[in-house]
Protein backbone atom coordinates (compact mmCIF):
# COMPACT_ATOMS: atom_id res chain seq x y z
CA UNK A 1 0.00 0.00 0.00
CA UNK A 2 1.25 3.49 -0.62
CA UNK A 3 2.02 5.70 1.89
CA UNK A 4 2.13 9.40 1.94
CA UNK A 5 5.56 11.45 3.65
CA UNK A 6 6.56 14.67 3.97
CA UNK A 7 9.83 16.15 4.20
CA UNK A 8 11.03 14.04 1.35
CA UNK A 9 12.59 16.45 -0.35
CA UNK A 10 14.97 17.22 2.19
CA UNK A 11 16.31 13.22 2.88
CA UNK A 12 19.73 12.70 1.80
CA UNK A 13 19.80 10.44 -1.54
CA UNK A 14 20.41 7.34 0.69
CA UNK A 15 17.35 8.35 2.85
CA UNK A 16 15.14 8.99 -0.16
CA UNK A 17 15.91 5.21 -1.40
CA UNK A 18 15.49 4.00 1.73
CA UNK A 19 11.92 4.98 1.83
CA UNK A 20 11.22 3.79 -1.43
CA UNK A 21 12.57 0.61 -1.35
CA UNK A 22 11.04 -0.31 1.87
CA UNK A 23 7.46 1.33 0.80
CA UNK A 24 7.33 -0.54 -2.67
CA UNK A 25 9.89 -3.65 -2.94
CA UNK A 26 9.40 -6.55 -1.13
CA UNK A 27 12.88 -7.36 -2.52
CA UNK A 28 14.47 -4.31 -0.75
CA UNK A 29 18.06 -5.47 -1.42
CA UNK A 30 17.47 -6.35 -5.09
CA UNK A 31 15.58 -2.61 -5.30
CA UNK A 32 18.57 -1.03 -4.27
CA UNK A 33 21.19 -2.62 -6.26
CA UNK A 34 19.48 -2.11 -9.32
CA UNK A 35 19.07 1.85 -8.64
CA UNK A 36 22.70 1.40 -7.65
CA UNK A 37 23.95 -0.37 -10.28
CA UNK A 38 23.06 2.48 -12.42
CA UNK A 39 24.92 5.37 -10.38
CA UNK A 40 28.24 6.83 -12.24
CA UNK A 41 31.54 5.32 -10.72
CA UNK A 42 32.63 8.88 -11.19
CA UNK A 43 31.48 10.75 -7.85
CA UNK A 44 31.41 14.40 -10.05
CA UNK A 45 29.40 12.92 -13.32
CA UNK A 46 26.67 11.54 -10.60
CA UNK A 47 26.45 14.58 -8.95
CA UNK A 48 25.96 16.65 -11.76
CA UNK A 49 23.49 14.37 -13.01
CA UNK A 50 21.08 14.67 -9.20
CA UNK A 51 21.67 18.39 -9.75
CA UNK A 52 19.97 18.15 -13.05
CA UNK A 53 16.33 17.55 -11.37
CA UNK A 54 14.84 17.09 -7.92
CA UNK A 55 14.86 14.19 -5.73
CA UNK A 56 17.27 11.93 -7.95
CA UNK A 57 17.66 8.35 -7.25
CA UNK A 58 19.38 6.78 -10.06
CA UNK A 59 19.91 7.42 -13.70
CA UNK A 60 17.87 6.26 -16.23
CA UNK A 61 19.80 5.65 -19.64
CA UNK A 62 19.00 6.15 -23.23
CA UNK A 63 21.29 4.37 -25.72
CA UNK A 64 22.95 7.11 -27.82
CA UNK A 65 23.22 6.14 -31.44
CA UNK A 66 24.53 7.74 -34.45
CA UNK A 67 23.62 8.10 -38.25
CA UNK A 68 26.73 8.58 -40.32
CA UNK A 69 26.40 9.84 -44.51
CA UNK A 70 24.04 12.69 -43.79
CA UNK A 71 24.76 15.40 -46.62
CA UNK A 72 23.33 18.36 -45.70
CA UNK A 73 23.69 21.35 -48.38
CA UNK A 74 26.65 19.67 -49.68
CA UNK A 75 28.38 19.41 -46.18
CA UNK A 76 28.82 15.69 -44.80
CA UNK A 77 27.35 14.94 -40.77
CA UNK A 78 27.02 11.96 -38.70
CA UNK A 79 24.03 12.60 -36.61
CA UNK A 80 23.82 11.16 -32.85
CA UNK A 81 20.25 10.23 -31.64
CA UNK A 82 19.10 9.39 -27.89
CA UNK A 83 16.25 7.05 -28.47
CA UNK A 84 14.94 3.82 -26.99
CA UNK A 85 13.28 2.31 -30.27
CA UNK A 86 14.82 -0.23 -32.10
CA UNK A 87 15.21 0.26 -36.03
CA UNK A 88 15.16 3.98 -35.75
CA UNK A 89 18.92 5.05 -36.20
CA UNK A 90 19.02 2.41 -39.02
CA UNK A 91 16.23 4.06 -40.82
CA UNK A 92 18.18 7.14 -40.08
CA UNK A 93 21.46 5.71 -41.45
CA UNK A 94 19.73 4.52 -44.61
CA UNK A 95 17.53 6.86 -45.59
CA UNK A 96 20.54 8.94 -45.12
CA UNK A 97 22.87 6.83 -47.34
CA UNK A 98 20.11 7.06 -50.03
CA UNK A 99 19.92 10.37 -50.47
CA UNK A 100 23.60 11.05 -50.08
CA UNK A 101 24.06 9.41 -53.52
CA UNK A 102 21.00 11.38 -54.85
CA UNK A 103 22.23 14.89 -54.21
CA UNK A 104 21.80 15.37 -50.03
CA UNK A 105 19.43 17.06 -48.41
CA UNK A 106 18.55 20.73 -49.05
CA UNK A 107 17.65 23.22 -46.01
CA UNK A 108 16.58 26.39 -45.71
CA UNK A 109 16.10 28.52 -42.20
CA UNK A 110 12.39 30.70 -43.03
CA UNK A 111 12.20 32.68 -39.91
CA UNK A 112 13.37 32.60 -36.24
CA UNK A 113 10.64 34.61 -34.27
CA UNK A 114 9.69 33.13 -30.44
CA UNK A 115 6.85 34.57 -29.05
CA UNK A 116 5.37 34.96 -25.34
CA UNK A 117 2.78 36.66 -23.61
CA UNK A 118 1.45 38.44 -20.51
CA UNK A 119 -2.07 37.40 -20.41
CA UNK A 120 -4.09 40.05 -18.21
CA UNK A 121 -7.79 41.14 -17.41
CA UNK A 122 -8.54 44.55 -17.74
CA UNK A 123 -12.51 45.46 -17.16
CA UNK A 124 -12.98 48.71 -19.10
CA UNK A 125 -12.99 50.90 -22.09
CA UNK A 126 -10.58 49.07 -24.76
CA UNK A 127 -9.88 52.31 -27.04
CA UNK A 128 -8.22 53.81 -23.52
CA UNK A 129 -6.47 50.28 -22.78
CA UNK A 130 -5.08 50.87 -26.55
CA UNK A 131 -3.86 54.72 -26.03
CA UNK A 132 -2.38 53.79 -22.77
CA UNK A 133 -0.31 50.80 -24.21
CA UNK A 134 0.47 52.99 -27.03
CA UNK A 135 1.98 56.20 -24.64
CA UNK A 136 4.21 53.55 -22.65
CA UNK A 137 5.29 51.34 -25.16
CA UNK A 138 8.95 52.40 -24.88
CA UNK A 139 8.68 52.07 -21.38
CA UNK A 140 8.53 48.11 -22.04
CA UNK A 141 11.57 47.61 -23.69
CA UNK A 142 13.65 50.46 -21.44
CA UNK A 143 12.63 48.75 -18.46
CA UNK A 144 13.52 45.45 -19.69
CA UNK A 145 17.04 46.93 -20.62
CA UNK A 146 18.96 44.84 -18.15
CA UNK A 147 17.42 41.91 -19.29
CA UNK A 148 18.22 42.49 -22.85
CA UNK A 149 21.35 44.66 -23.14
CA UNK A 150 23.65 41.60 -23.93
CA UNK A 151 20.93 40.12 -26.25
CA UNK A 152 20.95 43.31 -28.17
CA UNK A 153 24.55 43.15 -28.57
CA UNK A 154 24.67 39.83 -29.91
CA UNK A 155 22.11 41.16 -32.67
CA UNK A 156 18.76 39.83 -30.84
CA UNK A 157 16.56 40.91 -27.97
CA UNK A 158 12.63 42.46 -28.24
CA UNK A 159 11.34 42.61 -31.25
CA UNK A 160 7.83 43.71 -31.27
CA UNK A 161 5.29 44.48 -28.65
CA UNK A 162 1.44 44.69 -29.57
CA UNK A 163 -1.85 44.60 -27.36
CA UNK A 164 -4.01 42.13 -28.55
CA UNK A 165 -7.53 42.08 -27.55
CA UNK A 166 -9.47 38.45 -26.57
CA UNK A 167 -12.58 39.87 -25.03
CA UNK A 168 -14.33 38.12 -28.05
CA UNK A 169 -13.28 34.96 -26.84
CA UNK A 170 -12.92 35.21 -22.64
CA UNK A 171 -14.66 38.25 -20.85
CA UNK A 172 -11.59 41.21 -19.99
CA UNK A 173 -9.02 39.07 -21.56
CA UNK A 174 -5.84 41.05 -23.20
CA UNK A 175 -2.41 39.81 -24.11
CA UNK A 176 0.54 41.51 -24.71
CA UNK A 177 2.18 39.32 -27.58
CA UNK A 178 5.65 39.90 -27.80
CA UNK A 179 7.92 39.01 -30.38
CA UNK A 180 11.64 37.65 -29.63
CA UNK A 181 14.79 36.92 -31.50
CA UNK A 182 17.40 34.99 -28.88
CA UNK A 183 19.84 34.17 -31.63
CA UNK A 184 21.75 30.46 -30.29
CA UNK A 185 19.84 30.19 -27.36
CA UNK A 186 16.49 28.64 -27.06
CA UNK A 187 15.39 31.72 -25.00
CA UNK A 188 13.07 30.45 -22.35
CA UNK A 189 14.21 32.00 -19.35
CA UNK A 190 15.25 35.27 -21.84
CA UNK A 191 11.67 35.91 -22.70
CA UNK A 192 10.04 35.17 -19.45
CA UNK A 193 12.42 37.20 -17.82
CA UNK A 194 11.00 40.06 -20.40
CA UNK A 195 7.68 39.06 -19.60
CA UNK A 196 7.44 39.18 -16.19
CA UNK A 197 9.10 42.58 -16.47
CA UNK A 198 6.28 43.89 -18.97
CA UNK A 199 4.07 42.42 -16.30
CA UNK A 200 5.40 44.93 -13.30
CA UNK A 201 5.42 47.82 -16.15
CA UNK A 202 2.09 47.09 -17.02
CA UNK A 203 0.36 47.03 -13.27
CA UNK A 204 3.21 49.90 -12.60
CA UNK A 205 1.82 52.63 -15.16
CA UNK A 206 -1.53 51.60 -15.30
CA UNK A 207 -1.72 52.39 -11.38
CA UNK A 208 -0.24 55.70 -12.28
CA UNK A 209 -2.59 56.06 -15.34
CA UNK A 210 -4.58 59.53 -14.83
CA UNK A 211 -6.87 58.61 -18.13
CA UNK A 212 -7.83 55.43 -16.24
CA UNK A 213 -10.56 55.11 -13.72
CA UNK A 214 -9.69 53.59 -10.41
CA UNK A 215 -11.49 50.30 -11.68
CA UNK A 216 -9.53 50.70 -15.01
CA UNK A 217 -5.92 50.78 -13.06
CA UNK A 218 -6.97 47.73 -11.85
CA UNK A 219 -5.18 45.69 -14.28
CA UNK A 220 -5.15 42.05 -12.96
CA UNK A 221 -2.26 40.07 -14.65
CA UNK A 222 -2.78 36.18 -14.42
CA UNK A 223 0.33 34.68 -16.20
CA UNK A 224 3.44 35.46 -18.28
CA UNK A 225 4.77 33.33 -20.45
CA UNK A 226 6.93 32.19 -23.21
CA UNK A 227 4.52 30.22 -25.95
CA UNK A 228 5.82 26.99 -27.47
CA UNK A 229 3.49 27.57 -30.24
CA UNK A 230 6.33 28.73 -32.58
CA UNK A 231 5.18 28.95 -36.15
CA UNK A 232 7.78 31.78 -36.93
CA UNK A 233 10.78 30.02 -36.13
CA UNK A 234 10.42 28.13 -39.37
CA UNK A 235 12.59 25.87 -41.10
CA UNK A 236 12.06 23.74 -44.26
CA UNK A 237 14.34 20.23 -45.80
CA UNK A 238 13.84 18.61 -48.95
CA UNK A 239 15.16 16.18 -50.76
CA UNK A 240 14.64 16.11 -54.67
CA UNK A 241 15.94 13.73 -57.63
CA UNK A 242 14.51 12.37 -60.56
CA UNK A 243 11.97 9.74 -60.66
CA UNK A 244 14.21 7.23 -62.79
CA UNK A 245 16.65 7.70 -60.09
CA UNK A 246 14.54 6.18 -57.43
CA UNK A 247 14.78 3.09 -59.33
CA UNK A 248 16.22 -0.04 -56.90
CA UNK A 249 16.34 -3.70 -56.53
CA UNK A 250 13.16 -4.91 -57.70
CA UNK A 251 11.46 -1.32 -57.59
CA UNK A 252 10.84 0.31 -60.70
CA UNK A 253 11.53 4.35 -59.29
CA UNK A 254 8.06 5.85 -61.39
CA UNK A 255 6.19 3.38 -59.39
CA UNK A 256 7.47 3.99 -55.96
CA UNK A 257 7.18 7.80 -56.59
CA UNK A 258 3.51 7.37 -57.42
CA UNK A 259 2.99 5.38 -54.33
CA UNK A 260 4.77 7.34 -52.07
CA UNK A 261 3.18 10.13 -53.04
CA UNK A 262 -0.19 8.52 -52.35
CA UNK A 263 0.96 7.37 -49.26
CA UNK A 264 2.18 11.20 -48.02
CA UNK A 265 -1.58 12.47 -49.44
CA UNK A 266 -3.55 10.00 -47.16
CA UNK A 267 -1.45 11.30 -44.41
CA UNK A 268 -2.43 15.09 -45.94
CA UNK A 269 -6.18 13.97 -45.35
CA UNK A 270 -6.44 10.98 -42.73
CA UNK A 271 -5.85 12.22 -39.30
CA UNK A 272 -5.31 8.73 -38.06
CA UNK A 273 -3.03 8.14 -40.55
CA UNK A 274 -1.20 11.63 -39.74
CA UNK A 275 -0.83 11.01 -36.08
CA UNK A 276 1.32 8.14 -37.14
CA UNK A 277 2.98 9.44 -40.19
CA UNK A 278 3.84 12.19 -38.01
CA UNK A 279 4.71 9.97 -34.83
CA UNK A 280 7.19 8.92 -37.65
CA UNK A 281 8.57 11.90 -38.32
CA UNK A 282 9.02 12.69 -34.54
CA UNK A 283 11.27 9.48 -33.92
CA UNK A 284 14.16 11.14 -36.05
CA UNK A 285 13.50 14.73 -34.59
CA UNK A 286 13.21 13.73 -30.31
CA UNK A 287 16.13 11.99 -30.80
CA UNK A 288 18.56 14.72 -32.10
CA UNK A 289 16.46 17.10 -29.65
CA UNK A 290 17.83 14.68 -26.98
CA UNK A 291 20.83 14.36 -27.71
CA UNK A 292 21.58 17.98 -28.00
CA UNK A 293 19.94 18.72 -24.74
CA UNK A 294 17.02 20.60 -25.83
CA UNK A 295 13.49 20.51 -25.00
CA UNK A 296 11.97 17.52 -26.53
CA UNK A 297 8.53 18.08 -24.52
CA UNK A 298 8.10 21.67 -26.41
CA UNK A 299 9.50 20.94 -29.86
CA UNK A 300 6.66 17.81 -29.71
CA UNK A 301 3.81 20.01 -28.63
CA UNK A 302 4.83 23.32 -31.34
CA UNK A 303 4.89 20.73 -33.93
CA UNK A 304 2.02 19.11 -33.53
CA UNK A 305 0.81 22.52 -32.95
CA UNK A 306 1.37 23.51 -36.06
CA UNK A 307 0.61 19.99 -37.97
CA UNK A 308 -3.03 21.62 -37.08
CA UNK A 309 -2.90 24.78 -39.03
CA UNK A 310 -5.27 24.24 -41.49
CA UNK A 311 -7.82 23.58 -39.20
CA UNK A 312 -7.55 19.92 -39.43
CA UNK A 313 -4.07 17.72 -37.97
CA UNK A 314 -2.68 17.03 -40.83
CA UNK A 315 0.80 15.57 -42.36
CA UNK A 316 3.65 17.73 -42.00
CA UNK A 317 5.47 16.22 -44.74
CA UNK A 318 4.31 16.68 -48.63
CA UNK A 319 5.58 14.95 -51.63
CA UNK A 320 4.84 15.44 -55.47
CA UNK A 321 5.75 14.53 -59.22
CA UNK A 322 6.25 17.03 -61.21
CA UNK A 323 8.37 16.57 -64.73
CA UNK A 324 9.49 13.90 -64.01
CA UNK A 325 11.41 15.11 -60.74
CA UNK A 326 10.01 13.79 -57.44
CA UNK A 327 10.38 16.14 -54.39
CA UNK A 328 9.93 15.28 -50.52
CA UNK A 329 9.81 18.34 -48.13
CA UNK A 330 8.62 19.51 -44.49
CA UNK A 331 8.33 22.79 -42.74
CA UNK A 332 8.35 22.68 -39.15
CA UNK A 333 9.03 25.07 -36.01
CA UNK A 334 11.72 24.00 -34.05
CA UNK A 335 12.62 26.38 -31.39
CA UNK A 336 16.15 25.05 -30.36
CA UNK A 337 19.40 26.32 -28.66
CA UNK A 338 23.10 25.62 -28.47
CA UNK A 339 23.98 27.25 -25.95
CA UNK A 340 22.48 27.40 -22.27
CA UNK A 341 20.53 25.16 -20.66
CA UNK A 342 21.91 21.78 -20.94
CA UNK A 343 23.98 22.54 -23.93
CA UNK A 344 26.89 23.39 -21.72
CA UNK A 345 26.88 20.98 -18.72
CA UNK A 346 25.78 17.71 -19.97
CA UNK A 347 29.28 16.78 -21.57
CA UNK A 348 27.39 13.84 -23.98
CA UNK A 349 25.45 16.58 -25.29
CA UNK A 350 28.86 18.92 -25.68
CA UNK A 351 30.28 15.99 -27.03
CA UNK A 352 26.94 15.78 -29.34
CA UNK A 353 27.08 19.42 -30.26
CA UNK A 354 31.20 19.02 -31.12
CA UNK A 355 29.95 16.01 -33.32
CA UNK A 356 27.64 18.27 -35.57
CA UNK A 357 30.72 20.76 -35.91
CA UNK A 358 29.31 23.20 -33.18
CA UNK A 359 25.75 24.23 -35.07
CA UNK A 360 24.61 27.53 -34.67
CA UNK A 361 21.18 27.35 -33.19
CA UNK A 362 19.72 27.73 -37.16
CA UNK A 363 22.37 24.69 -38.21
CA UNK A 364 20.76 22.56 -35.86
CA UNK A 365 17.14 23.44 -36.74
CA UNK A 366 18.19 22.19 -39.90
CA UNK A 367 19.88 19.15 -38.81
CA UNK A 368 17.20 18.22 -36.29
CA UNK A 369 14.23 19.06 -39.66
CA UNK A 370 16.58 16.28 -42.16
CA UNK A 371 16.47 14.03 -39.09
CA UNK A 372 12.56 14.29 -39.40
CA UNK A 373 12.32 14.05 -42.71
CA UNK A 374 14.67 11.36 -43.04
CA UNK A 375 13.42 8.93 -40.49
CA UNK A 376 9.31 10.00 -42.37
CA UNK A 377 11.39 8.73 -45.35
CA UNK A 378 12.23 5.45 -44.53
CA UNK A 379 9.41 4.85 -42.78
CA UNK A 380 6.95 5.00 -45.76
CA UNK A 381 9.57 3.25 -48.24
CA UNK A 382 9.32 0.86 -45.85
CA UNK A 383 5.82 0.55 -45.78
CA UNK A 384 4.60 1.36 -49.46
CA UNK A 385 7.16 -1.46 -50.25
CA UNK A 386 8.39 -4.77 -48.11
CA UNK A 387 6.26 -3.44 -44.72
CA UNK A 388 7.05 -2.12 -41.66
CA UNK A 389 7.35 -5.26 -39.63
CA UNK A 390 9.96 -7.39 -41.85
CA UNK A 391 13.24 -4.71 -40.87
CA UNK A 392 11.34 -3.35 -37.50
CA UNK A 393 10.85 -7.09 -36.07
CA UNK A 394 14.83 -7.78 -37.43
CA UNK A 395 15.89 -4.85 -35.40
CA UNK A 396 13.66 -6.06 -32.34
CA UNK A 397 15.31 -9.72 -32.48
CA UNK A 398 17.60 -8.72 -29.91
CA UNK A 399 15.28 -7.32 -27.51
CA UNK A 400 13.42 -10.61 -27.63
CA UNK A 401 16.51 -12.12 -27.11
CA UNK A 402 17.77 -9.95 -24.30
CA UNK A 403 14.37 -10.25 -22.36
CA UNK A 404 15.01 -14.12 -22.50
CA UNK A 405 18.42 -13.77 -21.28
CA UNK A 406 19.75 -15.15 -24.72
CA UNK A 407 23.76 -16.15 -24.97
CA UNK A 408 25.75 -15.03 -27.32
CA UNK A 409 25.89 -18.51 -28.90
CA UNK A 410 22.15 -18.58 -28.70
CA UNK A 411 21.97 -15.23 -30.21
CA UNK A 412 24.09 -16.09 -32.80
CA UNK A 413 22.10 -19.15 -33.69
CA UNK A 414 18.80 -17.37 -33.89
CA UNK A 415 20.02 -14.05 -36.04
CA UNK A 416 21.22 -17.25 -38.67
CA UNK A 417 18.08 -18.95 -38.38
CA UNK A 418 15.82 -15.65 -38.92
CA UNK A 419 17.18 -14.82 -41.88
CA UNK A 420 15.43 -16.88 -43.89
CA UNK A 421 12.32 -17.26 -41.48
CA UNK A 422 9.37 -14.98 -40.98
CA UNK A 423 9.98 -13.32 -37.81
CA UNK A 424 7.18 -13.02 -35.22
CA UNK A 425 7.32 -12.60 -31.37
CA UNK A 426 5.77 -15.81 -30.88
CA UNK A 427 8.30 -17.37 -33.65
CA UNK A 428 11.47 -15.99 -31.79
CA UNK A 429 9.98 -17.52 -28.15
CA UNK A 430 9.30 -20.89 -29.98
CA UNK A 431 12.77 -21.34 -31.36
CA UNK A 432 14.66 -20.40 -28.05
CA UNK A 433 12.60 -23.08 -26.54
CA UNK A 434 13.29 -25.45 -29.27
CA UNK A 435 17.21 -24.32 -29.49
CA UNK A 436 17.33 -25.09 -25.11
CA UNK A 437 14.96 -28.38 -25.00
CA UNK A 438 17.24 -29.93 -27.82
CA UNK A 439 20.54 -28.74 -25.34
C1 LIG B 1 7.08 3.72 -35.71
O1 LIG B 1 7.77 4.20 -34.57
C2 LIG B 1 6.84 4.84 -36.70
C3 LIG B 1 5.99 4.46 -37.92
O2 LIG B 1 4.74 3.93 -37.51
C4 LIG B 1 5.81 5.73 -38.72
C5 LIG B 1 4.83 5.61 -39.87
O3 LIG B 1 3.90 4.79 -39.83
O4 LIG B 1 4.99 6.40 -40.82
C6 LIG B 1 6.68 3.40 -38.73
Amino acid sequence: MSKSISGFSKLSKSKKIDWIVNTYFSNTDDAKRILKQYWNNDEKLQQLHDEFIENTITNYYLPLGVAPNFLINNKLYTIPMAIEESSVVAAASKAAKFWMDRGGFKTKVISTTKIGHVHFLFRGNFDKLKTFFDSIKPKFYSEAKSITQNMEKRGGGILDIELRSKTEELNNYYQLHAKFETLDAMGANFINSCLEQFAKTLKTEALNYEGFTQDEKQIEVVMSILSNYVPDCLVRAEVSCKVDELTQKNIDGKAFAEKFVQAVKIAEIETYRAVTHNKGIMNGIDAVVLATGNDFRAIEAGVHAYATKSGAYSSLSHAKIENGVFSFWMEIPLALGTVGGLTGLHPLVKLALEMLHHPSAKELMQIVAVAGLAQNFAALRSLTTTGIQQGHMKMHLMNILNQFEATETEKNILSKQFENQTLTHSAVVSAIENLRSNN
